[in-house]
């Protein structure tokens, strides 16, 4: 599946208008790992071509708070308020709970008031499917700006004793704003796919509905994630070639039309094959998964900042964005650069003004918090007939009326 704009347009176009990520300050190297488990940078860097990762440091770093961290950064750069959000897309296989979504979470924590809030799961395809499925939503009319977040913490579902695995992940959060826009440009064409079959060769076996959380879960490891590596590199390198191929059909250009592809980071090597593939200079591909390991949902926004702030990417240029992952899922988004680049940067007293929304944003949810605890604690039980029902009825209407509903 995936999608097309239209060729006698309604007038609508999705294009990045803003773009922001986050890492955590911890630096884990290949030297770091080789003291834990039996491995070198040498075989690490060879294998893979990563030579270190961030990972989070205590709870207060979860996929939330880098998602919000990304985000934040990618409304500034849009100058767009977080009230002028339709929805908040996260795509994340970390999730901070089976529910409620890290995407409300982030939502309260903009104050995107305005804004529905959901999270995707499509394994590391998840930013793609995300950013495809908000370019549909604002090229039909359904929204205005949408927010793509892809946030992970793989760093809390890798074993860490599993050589095979614990290598190869990071975490961090990368985000887009998907805005309308009148001329032909943006995100111009999809493809979404899936083979199912393919499941159980990369896996979070335990704590779904599938096996529950319990003593044996947790004894067996089965809430690390399980990869058959070889598989997935056997996979990627078949798909990322033919998922580019057939995104730059779709949107009517030729490989050599294209100014720079930015793929999954999850291996160097999977990255080289797929250049040979398409017969396409390694120049035009963007890698920095040396730095930051696979990231899953994040590791193609994170690229995509990367390669804006190297200046790789020029206004009109012909893009592809191809990622694959677990499902087996995969992806691949054809977009044509909107925005003249550089940017111009922004006044400071905007970016300050910005920033002050952001903290209001959290003192208004601890207040939203307070406010519903007060409430429920002074009017009882919902349906007594008593006096604090009474009361409670009554404002209950006198609050939608406030509301205007
Ligand atoms: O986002 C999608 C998620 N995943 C991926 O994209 C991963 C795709 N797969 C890969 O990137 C590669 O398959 C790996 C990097 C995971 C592995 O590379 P490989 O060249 O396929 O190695 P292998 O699995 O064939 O293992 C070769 C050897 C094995 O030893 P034996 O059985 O040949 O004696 C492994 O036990 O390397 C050993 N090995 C290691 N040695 C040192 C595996 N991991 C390590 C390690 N350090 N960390």
């Amino acid at each position: 599946m995936g999608s097309q704009a239209p060729k006698a347009p309604n007038g609508r176009y999705a294009q990045i208008t803003g773009w922001g990520m986050y890492v955590p300050e911890k630096v884990l190297t290949n030297t770091d790992l080789a003291r834990a488990v039996d491995t070198t940078d040498e075989w690490i860097v060879s294998r893979t071509g990563i030579k270190e990762r961030h990972i989070v440091a205590g709870e207060r770093e979860t996929t939330a708070t880098l998602a919000a961290r990304a985000a934040q950064e990618a409304l500034l750069v849009a100058d767009v308020a977080p009230g002028d959000l339709d929805l908040v897309i996260v795509a994340t296989v970390t999730p901070e709970y089976a529910f409620p979504s890290t995407a409300s979470l982030v939502q309260d924590a903009l104050g995107a008031d305005k804004a529905g809030a959901f999270d995707l799961s499509a394994g590391c395809s998840g930013f793609m499917y995300a950013l495809s499925l908000a370019a549909d939503v604002v090229r039909a009319g359904g929204a205005e700006h949408v927010l793509v977040i892809g946030a992970e913490t793989l760093s809390r579902i890798v074993d860490w004793t599993d050589r095979n695995t614990c290598v190869l992940f990071g975490d961090g959060a990368g985000a887009v704003v998907v805005s309308v826009c009148e001329a032909r440009c943006g995100v111009l064409a999809s493809v979404l796919g899936s083979d199912g079959s393919g499941g159980d060769v990369l896996i979070l076996p335990a704590g779904g509905s599938h096996a529950p959380a319990s003593h044996e879960t947790v004894s067996s490891g089965g809430h690390f994630a399980k990869m058959n590596g070889r598989e997935v590199f056997r996979f990627a390198t078949t798909i990322i070639p033919k998922a580019t191929e057939q995104v730059a059909q779709k949107a009517g250009w030729q490989i050599a039309d294209l100014a720079l592809v930015i793929p999954h980071q999850a291996n160097t090597r999977i990255i080289e094959s797929a250049v040979k593939r398409l017969n396409m200079p390694l120049e035009k591909f963007f890698i920095n998964l040396d730095r930051y390991g696979n990231t899953s949902s994040a590791s193609i926004p994170i690229a995509l900042c990367e390669a804006i702030r190297e200046q790789r990417i020029k206004g009109g240029d012909k893009l592809v964005l191809v990622g694959f992952g677990a499902g087996l899922t995969w992806a691949a988004v054809a977009i044509e650069w909107g925005i003249p680049m550089p940017v111009k940067p922004q006044r400071p007293e905007r970016r300050w003004f910005g920033r002050l929304r952001f903290a209001f944003a959290g003192v208004r949810s601890i207040f939203r918090r307070v406010e519903r605890h007060v409430y429920n604690w002074i009017m009882g039980p919902v349906g007594k007939d008593d006096w604090r029902g009474k009361l409670r009825k009554r404002t209950d209407a006198l609050r939608e009326r406030l509301r205007g509903k």
